[in-house]
């Protein structure tokens, strides 16, 4: 036999990581890194953090799982926290990322269908963006790595580039448009911020033209850029679903599709459902997360140290412009752009004992806990700065 038993879509890094704590991770071999990973932007309180594990121990000796046929009352306490501080009315509870992606995809033609509208499907996506490995997803991300040699393309999938803005207007006011799918901050893509502007203009465009606006804030949302949601740096931006998941549970595995009451309008019973969404586990992790990252202080911290972090990025890429092409990105979601090969870069930061994720456009991102102190992000600095050093070593050798 010569395939692992493990399906091997991955292409895993070597360390075999035992524990962790804090911003900090422990390999078998005694080997401690500095995680600027974080579970891909997911740890977003770090590793091991003591109050979410007594939520999860707690609730771990009274009940695990009843099924959505009964109440939760874990899932209405956290519903009425995201409606609280977001435009969003209603929310529905999953297991992951693209779940929420699912829902928030269904929700938007249901919407249009239930208005006497069910030509209204096309669902409007953007070159560079990633929302998930299901069929919905990789269709409405278009990318032709996650979609080659899976059959046709689902009808009602458009593409359009970010920076065509006639394109888009066009594609928003046709009359077979559900709705358009963006995030924020492209995440996989390599670390885009889309401006106020852009966001402010197909706001408007959505609106005149009766299409739905959905943010994929699953990677972007719960803090990571130092709002508890990206788009909420700006006024009038606004979306009418909002797919949530990742920081949401801290490391313990949750989506959520957050919804106006409008363009949830048409999901009544039965349009939608999931066995294990929103569970009593899952729901008291992510209540007692979201309590410490929507705590008063904590974004502000965040946010300082984001900015330390960002500045001491900013100046190695200042020293070494040979290696660096910029530094982007919101807050805890920075993307490096490199001028060698960002995964050969990654494996040299492993040998510096730091933890850095990959991204589009040959970036390497740093998405670390949102709690990462002053002297963690300066050492992340001065670990990447090593890797600078290692890296420019190799790629002159390898380039003589
Ligand atoms: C922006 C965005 N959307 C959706 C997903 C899919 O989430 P999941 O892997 O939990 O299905 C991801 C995962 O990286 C993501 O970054």
């Amino acid at each position: 036999m010569t395939i692992s038993p493990l399906l091997p879509v991955y292409n895993r890094a070597e360390p075999v990581f035992t524990h962790g704590e804090g911003s900090w991770i422990f390999a078998d071999d005694g080997r401690r890194f500095l995680d600027c990973v974080a579970g891909i932007a997911t740890d977003a309180l770090g590793h091991a953090h003591s109050r979410l594990v007594a939520a999860l121990t707690e609730q771990a000796g009274k009940l695990w799982h009843i099924s959505n046929i009964f109440r939760i009352p874990g899932q209405e306490a956290l519903a009425e926290k995201i409606t609280a501080t977001t435009f969003a009315d209603t929310v529905f509870f999953a297991n992951s990322g693209a779940e929420a992606i699912e829902c928030a995809l269904k929700m938007a033609r249901k919407y249009h269908a239930a208005k006497g509208h069910p030509e209204r499907i096309d669902i409007i996506g953007f070159s560079g963006s990633f929302h998930g490995r299901t069929y919905a997803a990789v269709n409405a991300s278009g990318n032709a790595t996650y979609l080659d040699g899976f059959g046709p393309r689902l009808p009602g999938y458009v593409q359009c580039g970010v920076d065509d803005m006639p394109a888009l207007r066009a594609a928003i006011a046709a009359p077979t448009t559900a709705a358009v799918i963006v995030e924020p901050v492209q995440g996989e893509g390599g670390a885009r911020a889309l401006s106020g502007e852009w966001l402010q203009t197909v706001r408007r465009a959505c609106t005149e033209a009766g299409a739905l606006l959905i943010y994929d804030e699953v990677q972007s949302g719960m803090g990571r850029t130092g709002k508890l949601f990206a788009h909420q740096w700006f006024d009038d931006a606004a979306p009418d679903i909002m797919a949530i998941a990742k920081a949401l549970g801290g490391g313990f595995p949750v989506g959520a599709c957050a919804a106006s009451e409008e363009a949830a309008s048409g999901m009544g019973v039965s349009a939608h459902g999931s066995t294990f969404g929103g569970n009593p586990l899952a729901m008291a992790v992510a209540n007692e997360a979201f309590d410490l990252i929507a705590a008063p202080g904590f974004l502000d911290k965040t946010l300082a140290v984001a900015a330390r972090l960002r500045a001491g990025l900013e100046d190695l890429g200042r020293r070494y412009p040979q290696l660096v092409v910029d530094v982007r990105g919101k807050g805890m979601l920075i993307g490096v752009k490199l001028t060698g090969n960002n995964r050969e870069f990654m494996a040299m930061a492993r040998e510096k004992l730091l933890l850095v994720a990959g991204g589009g456009d040959n970036c390497v991102r740093l998405l670390p806990p949102l709690n990462l102190s002053e002297a963690e992000a300066d050492e992340a600095v001065a670990r990447f700065a090593a890797t600078l050093d290692l890296a420019g070593e190799r790629w002159d050798r390898q380039a003589a």
